[in-house]
């Protein structure tokens, strides 16, 4: 019996060693998530081989005989035993608790001066705003390396919820009150922001980019301030690069695939193809009253309808113009 349960445990052991079940772990906060998983792990691998162990071990030693009709002996209870499986269980769950506790009152503890990024859901889309960086909003979150971060959630419609795998923190965003989650980001790169509460047609598609940045980065991202310099360059003209920020800054390359921008994504119609030879209303249009026009095989509502109180208005015009240049439309 020992035997076998050595080798069970061994085996399950290895599979949970051997395969890499979590994403990478890319925050201060995700260590105490992954210790309470792989705590519950090494509880369960032992559970599994004990019990693995007494099932196949009395399955070979007490199988019935082929001509054996016999029922085994009743069995009326036993103190012992019962006292030993109500014990350990307890025992076991107790020391769960304590332990996802700790790592509760790890990930929740937030310093005072923690830097606060705002974020608001809605359908279908995240916005990311700095109260550091003059509440300039974004598409995309940007955060610092090694430096604690404190979420504050909201949303303008219906419940969704905030989730970056390697970053191993959720959290629901909920209209009406305010939410909040710590990350403290330790590794640069780029991560997905996942909805990840079941909110309406464009549910699977509500993603954005967090991008983490070193020190030196971040400020220069701070100093870039997109809006301002596109307000600055309207009147020069050369809005073209200005685009290119507004366009990354607002994440339409999370849905949209635009090559001049360098972005993929085939949530959204492809924007090298739809923009072909089409002029600047209906670019706007397509921006700011998406459903006016749906391309075939996609969705209406999916898209945001608000990008005209979202992107101010010569930030728009800049965004058109970009828009017109990458895809070779006329005026
Ligand atoms: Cu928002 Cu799902």
């Amino acid at each position: 019996m020992v035997l076998v349960g050595l080798v069970v445990g061994a085996a399950v052991a290895v599979v949970a060693v051997v395969i890499p079940w979590l994403p990478e772990s890319a925050t201060d906060e995700s260590e105490a998530i992954d210790l309470t998983y792989w705590v519950v792990t090494i509880i369960c691998i032992v559970i599994f081989a004990l019990v693995a162990a007494v099932s196949i071990y009395a399955v070979w030693k007490f199988r019935a005989a082929p001509d054996d009709l016999e029922d085994g002996k009743p069995i009326h209870g036993s103190t012992r035993l019962e006292i030993v499986w109500t014990l350990v269980p307890t025992i076991l769950v107790t020391a769960i608790s304590g332990v996802s506790g700790w790592a509760l009152l790890d990930v929740q503890n937030v310093a005072e001066g923690t830097r606060v990024v705002n974020v608001t859901a809605q359908q279908f889309a995240w916005s990311f705003s700095y109260p550091n960086a003059g509440d300039r909003t974004t598409g995309e979150l940007v955060l610092e390396e090694g430096t604690p971060v404190e979420l504050r959630l909201t949303a303008k419609d219906v419940i969704h919820s905030f989730w970056v795998p390697e970053f191993r923190m959720k959290q629901d965003a909920v209209p009406g009150i305010t939410t909040s989650v710590k990350v403290t980001p330790k590794k640069l790169g780029t991560y997905e922001v996942i909805c990840t509460e079941l909110c309406g047609l464009g549910h699977s598609v509500m993603r954005a980019q967090a991008r983490v940045l070193s020190s030196e980065d971040y400020d220069a991202w701070l100093e870039e301030q997109p809006g301002g310099a596109a307000g600055g360059g309207g009147g020069g003209g050369g809005a073209g690069g200005d685009g290119q920020g507004i366009f990354e800054a607002q994440g339409c390359g999370s849905c949209h695939t635009l090559s001049e921008a360098g972005s993929s994504a085939q949530v959204g119609p492809n924007l090298d193809t739809v923009l072909e030879g089409v002029d600047a209303d209906y670019v706007r249009a397509a921006i700011v009253d998406p459903n006016e026009e749906i391309s075939e095989g996609f969705q209406p509502g999916v898209m945001p309808q608000d990008y005209d109180e979202r992107i101010p208005e010569e930030d728009l015009d800049a965004l058109v113009d970009y828009l017109l240049e990458a895809t070779g439309g006329g005026r």
